[in-house]
């Protein structure tokens, strides 16, 4: 059908090039371009001998002449963006200039201010309308399959919804002391960020981890878990009408907590440039550097995940409660793609969103958010390829 340029090759880059192979039919050709093409030729080396033809390249994700260089030579249908938030806004100029469809799974971060928000994305749409393509935002799994699963909520089983939480629970253990499960420096900014919900039309700041719960989760058990901010509040909230209050919530244990508060104690976590040796060094790129590489935590890690949302509103006149998640098994993630759950369940999403633009199902002329699409085709996806979802009519909540 055609070709997927992929930018970025790191966890998550690496289940999405795994998963495009595993759909030859769509994916004829990828090319997997990143700034250390080294891994991108360790990927494609793993990869080739299927169906679908892998190049890889050198590029410059905060380049957009870069980019645009590199789509016009290898000419993709679609850009699948796994580099990171940063780099969202060059590759959509690089996009808009090529008239190529473009995929991401997080939204634009300025690197010097650690506050993402989708209004510099969102300021795109009219360009992609008028140039008469796509720009799919946040197909991970939170930002994406959340946004899909209220989709669906709100297609098959409520007249409103009212309330949504949505919970995502890391029960693997890698077995060090500390380390992040996906890029420390995006994990970091976003925990010890300011938490955030919404309610009743606005927003309710929270101080960093400031609200907690616990709650039992299947076939995981129970977890304490925190009130996060997080990006798919902000689409959710313009896009699901009648909506009174959304909340994020993720699991964290004692011991990393202590760590993380250990290192921002120490400065360790600061983004603000220091003087080291005669040179200017950011105190949270340097921990990166220090802490184990997320992508080499597949092997170790054992245990489950489980991500989900928890509606409850009105279908006929009553009240319902519904819960849709889906439990990923880290080892059986490694086995299959040699990555750790927390990457699959961003990885996947990733190519389904890709796959959904691509086979034209959710192709159309703008700038849009998961939730904005009929989500039937996108679930069914979800279970062919790795992520099945389970629901429960009557779920624990959350008070
Ligand atoms: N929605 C979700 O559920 C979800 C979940 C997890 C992650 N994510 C998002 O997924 C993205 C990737 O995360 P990850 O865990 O895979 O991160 P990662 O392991 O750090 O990989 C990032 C990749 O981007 C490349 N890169 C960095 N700067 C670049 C530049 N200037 N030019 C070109 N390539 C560059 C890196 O190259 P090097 O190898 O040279 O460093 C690496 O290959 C992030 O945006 C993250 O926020 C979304």
């Amino acid at each position: 059908m055609g070709k997927a340029l992929i930018i970025g090759a790191g966890g998550v880059g690496s289940v999405v090039a795994h998963k495009c192979v595993q759909a030859p039919e769509v994916f004829e050709e990828i090319c997997i371009a990143s700034r250390t093409k080294s891994k991108c030729d360790e990927l494609k080396q793993k990869l080739d001998g299927g169906k679908t033809k892998i190049q890889t390249a050198q590029v410059d994700a905060n380049n957009t002449e870069e980019i645009i260089n590199l789509i016009n030579k290898f000419k993709p249908d679609i850009v699948i963006n796994v580099a990171l938030p940063y780099h969202d806004l060059p590759i959509m100029d690089a996009c808009l200039a090529t008239k190529t469809d473009y995929v991401d799974t997080a939204n634009y971060e300025p690197p010097d201010i650690p506050k993402f928000e989708y209004k510099w994305q969102w300021a795109y749409k009219d360009k992609f309308k008028d140039a008469g393509i796509t720009a799919l935002l946040g197909s991970g799994f939170d930002p994406g399959v959340t946004g899909v699963f209220t989709a669906y909520a709100k297609k098959h089983h409520f007249d409103e919804i009212h309330y949504v939480d949505i919970l995502d629970a890391n029960a693997g253990d890698h077995g060090y002391p500390f380390a992040t499960n996906f890029n420390p420096e995006i994990n970091i900014r976003e925990i010890t960020a300011k938490g955030s919900y919404w309610e009743n039309g606005k927003w309710i700041e929270t101080e960093p981890l400031e609200i907690k719960r616990k709650y039992n989760f299947p076939e995981i058990g129970e977890m304490d878990i925190y009130l996060l901010h997080h990006e798919e509040i902000e689409s959710l909230a313009k896009n699901i009408k009648g909506v009174k209050r959304i909340r994020f919530w993720m699991t964290f244990s004692e011991k990393y907590l202590t760590h993380l508060q250990v290192l921002q104690n120490v400065g360790m976590t600061s983004i603000e440039p220091i003087e080291f040796q005669g040179m200017k060094i950011q105190p949270l790129q340097f921990l990166k550097a220090v802490l184990p590489d997320p992508a080499t935590l597949g092997p170790r890690t054992k245990g489950k995940t489980n991500i989900g949302c928890i509606f409850q509103g009105i279908k006929d006149g009553k009240k319902k409660t519904y819960y849709l998640y889906n439990v990923c098994d880290h080892q059986e993630c490694y086995k299959e793609v040699g990555s750790q759950a927390v990457s699959y369940t961003a990885g996947v999403p990733a190519m389904i969103g890709a796959l959904m633009v691509m086979t034209g199902k959710w192709k159309k002329p703008g700038v849009f958010n998961v939730e904005e699409f009929d989500p039937d085709p996108y679930m069914d996806a979800l279970n062919k390829y790795g992520l099945p979802w389970k629901e429960s009519f009557s779920p624990e909540l959350i008070d």
